[in-house]
């Protein structure tokens, strides 16, 4: 079972991925993480991740260990990630990686911008979480103070209006609804309500499991 949720930065698709791996017993995959750890490799080596030969090169030479980087949570990480993004040799050397985790018996739940239209289309049940952008901004705020990160409301405000707008107008796999996917607005909803919303819709989907 292949189940593909995409949305926004902060829109809730993490923590609803996470608790329906668990339930079904998938492996789960954030590849926002691949797309992170090939910007932040770029940074690293002096390098701007906006250059197509250094970012490509990062992305084909990415390892799985390098997943498990904290780094990878902060902001600088997640600005060039959604730079390397934008790089279509970069989306193709990534590719592969997706795929072969979510092929894998028993399958998986992927999160990311794309799962849905370009890395499995195939996808027994596609979620699209989003939220309104103030929602998101303060969840991801309370997130990284949580963490004891020293962060800045308008920052974090800025940060995400910035990556929706590259993330959504890039040419190759922009963040997009598949046609058959269930919008999902968790705005106003928990986390249990969101996954309960998630597991009708999956049932429904894949016949009642
Ligand atoms: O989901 P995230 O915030 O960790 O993603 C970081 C960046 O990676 C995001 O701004 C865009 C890019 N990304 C992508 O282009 N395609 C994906 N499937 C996942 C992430």
């Amino acid at each position: 079972m292949i189940v593909a949720l995409d949305g926004p930065a902060a829109s809730g698709k993490g923590t609803l991925g996470r608790r329906l791996a668990a339930h079904f017993g998938l492996r789960y995959l954030d590849t926002g993480l691949l797309y992170r750890a090939t910007g932040l490799a770029v940074l690293r080596a002096g390098g701007d991740p906006s250059d197509p030969e250094a970012a490509t090169t990062a992305a084909r030479a990415l390892t799985p260990d390098q997943l498990h980087d904290p780094a990878l949570r902060h902001d600088e990480a997640a600005q060039a990630g959604s730079m390397v993004a934008v790089i279509p040799a970069v989306r193709t050397a990534l590719l592969a990686f997706q795929r072969d985790i979510a092929h894998q018996p028993p399958g998986a739940v992927l999160d990311g911008r794309d799962i849905g239209t370009v890395v499995c289309p195939d996808a027994d049940a596609k979620i699209f979480v989003t939220a309104a952008m103030e929602v998101r901004a303060e969840r991801r705020f309370k997130e990284l103070r949580a963490r004891g990160l020293d962060a800045i409301y308008p920052a974090v405000l800025q940060d995400l209006v910035q990556r929706d707008g590259r993330d959504s107008k890039r040419a190759v796999a922009p963040l997009r609804r598949s046609a058959d996917a269930l919008l999902l607005d968790t705005s106003e909803l928990d986390a249990d309500q969101v996954f309960a919303a998630a597991l009708a819709f999956i049932a429904d989907k894949t016949g009642g499991s």
